[in-house]
């Protein structure tokens, strides 16, 4: 607060003293007034830059291609002539299990699709029944998945066999290149998810 004339040991007459104070009034009100523009121009000048960053972002990520052999890219799983019907493959690098059924190959995201923990193989359990058809017990005895965290059981082509999982393990696409390796897209975007197992869902391997 201003010291008045007074204090300031000055005269000046009543009306001339209310005059200043008021001018004073003014002039602080105003300069708060300033501040409080400059505080909104500058919330609004923040909120432009976060937008443009937001979009820089995903204007790189659109245009950058994806990592080769990672998660979230293209991995390649093996020769389809390293499997034989039956086996179950983990890739650690693409986050799933390529599993070899009679009718082709799958790729199961081993991302449990209850509440999202990883879904170890245990290959000395008994083997599942279908959907589809007999499911694996039609040409194995051993082998399924089994989340730790709830119990959910799944066969080899991701059905949900047992516990509180709401649908199959969801699984990549699958392609063959010339040199006759699996390749598998994966990335959370890439994950199907599907309400039973078909035989729909398994690729064939070139003939
Ligand atoms: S997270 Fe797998 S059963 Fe719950």
């Amino acid at each position: 607060m201003a010291k008045t004339t007074r204090e300031l040991g000055l005269f000046l007459p009543p009306e001339k003293e209310r005059q200043l104070r008021e001018l004073e009034g003014l002039e602080a009100e105003q300069q708060s007034r300033v501040r409080r523009r400059m505080m909104f121009r500058w919330m609004g000048w923040g909120a432009v830059a976060v937008l443009l960053g937001q979009w820089s972002i995903g204007f790189l990520s659109f245009f950058t291609p994806k990592r080769l052999g990672a998660f979230g890219g293209t991995v390649v799983a093996g020769a389809i002539s390293d499997f034989k019907v039956g086996d179950v493959k983990q890739v650690r690098d693409g986050k799933f299990y390529l599993t070899r059924v009679p009718e082709g190959f799958m790729a199961l995201y081993w991302k449990c699709p209850h509440l999202g923990c990883t879904v170890p193989w245990a290959p000395q359990d008994p083997a599942m029944p279908g959907p589809p058809d007999g499911g694996d017990q039609a040409y194995t005895d051993k082998g399924r998945f089994k989340c730790p965290c709830h119990g959910s059981i799944y066969n080899r082509y991701g059905q949900i066999i047992q516990g509180p999982a709401p649908r199959p393990m969801d699984h990549f696409p699958i392609k063959f290149d010339a040199q006759g390796r699996v390749t598998v897209d994966t990335g959370p975007s890439k994950a199907i998810s599907r309400p039973v197992a078909t035989l729909d869902d398994v690729t064939p391997p070139p003939s």
